[in-house]
């Protein structure tokens, strides 16, 4: 059943290179995908070290985006398999979305964040980062794969609802359950980084130059980036957010 046109993947059927597949394009759901023993092409924007990316495994074809070669070089050694793009994400994501099975986003989150409004960001507002927004609009409009776009909890109302997860935002066009573990992230927040490198299970004694604490802060938990992967492949039974 296609959770969009609420018909059966009959109607949905779609060729690719030039056999067809019950694939719906429209919703994502499937009976059988056009992947290579169940692997999917991901894209993982604004990739940080991979604090999403780290349980994902090594059987999907992903292709992380970040922008500072420092941190890409980090991204690179942790995840060899991966094709890391020195790039800007924004742009990135414009011109490739179509060729990727599902997209993760993590946009800059400061100027959106609770914290830096009731830290110093009364005093010395900056705009909001609209980014954020334009992605969201841009995915849900014109992406026919599955997408999540992620933001830390933010200081006004968001313009469109998220679904909640501890401490961040998701905006997706499927449903996220609440995982059946707490989300350490206030944890993370208030930990030394030895610790945050526990949490996280990346050890990054060996780099230099580089802001250890943000860094980590920066990651989303691990088994929230699992926990969110799988999610994506569940068939739902309506769509939440299209
Ligand atoms: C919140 S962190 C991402 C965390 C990541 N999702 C994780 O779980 O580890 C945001 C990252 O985006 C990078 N970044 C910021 N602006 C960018 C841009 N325009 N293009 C690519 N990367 C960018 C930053 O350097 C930072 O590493």
């Amino acid at each position: 059943m296609c959770n969009v046109l609420g018909k059966f993947y009959k109607r949905c059927l779609f060729k690719y290179r030039n056999k067809r597949y019950k694939y719906c394009v429209r919703c994502g759901s499937s009976k059988d995908k056009p992947t290579k023993g169940g692997s999917m092409r991901i894209l993982n924007l604004y990739a940080g070290i991979g604090g999403n990316r780290k349980l994902w495994g090594d059987e999907h074809e992903i292709t992380a985006v970040e922008r500072e070669p420092k941190i890409a070089a980090i991204y690179q050694d942790f995840f060899p398999k991966d094709k890391t793009v020195v790039a800007d994400a924004h742009q990135y994501l414009l011109d490739h979305f179509k060729e990727f099975d599902f997209i993760w986003s993590s946009p800059p989150c400061p100027t959106h964040s609770r914290a830096r409004f009731w830290g110093y960001g009364k005093k010395n507002p900056v705009y909001p980062d609209m980014i954020l927004y334009q992605e969201i609009i841009l995915l849900k409009h014109h992406a026919e794969n599955k997408w999540v776009v992620e933001n830390v909890n933010a200081y006004y109302e968001p313009l469109y609802p998220p679904q909640k997860l501890g401490r961040h935002y998701y905006w997706s066009n499927f449903a996220i359950g609440q995982p059946n573990f707490k989300p350490k992230a206030k944890m993370i927040k208030e930990a030394t980084n030895t610790e945050r490198q526990e949490m996280t299970g990346f050890n990054l004694d060996k780099y230099n130059g580089i802001n250890k604490m943000v860094i980590l802060r920066n990651c989303v938990e691990p088994e929230l980036g699992l926990h969110i992967l799988k999610e994506s492949q569940r068939d739902i039974q309506g769509e939440l957010f299209r």
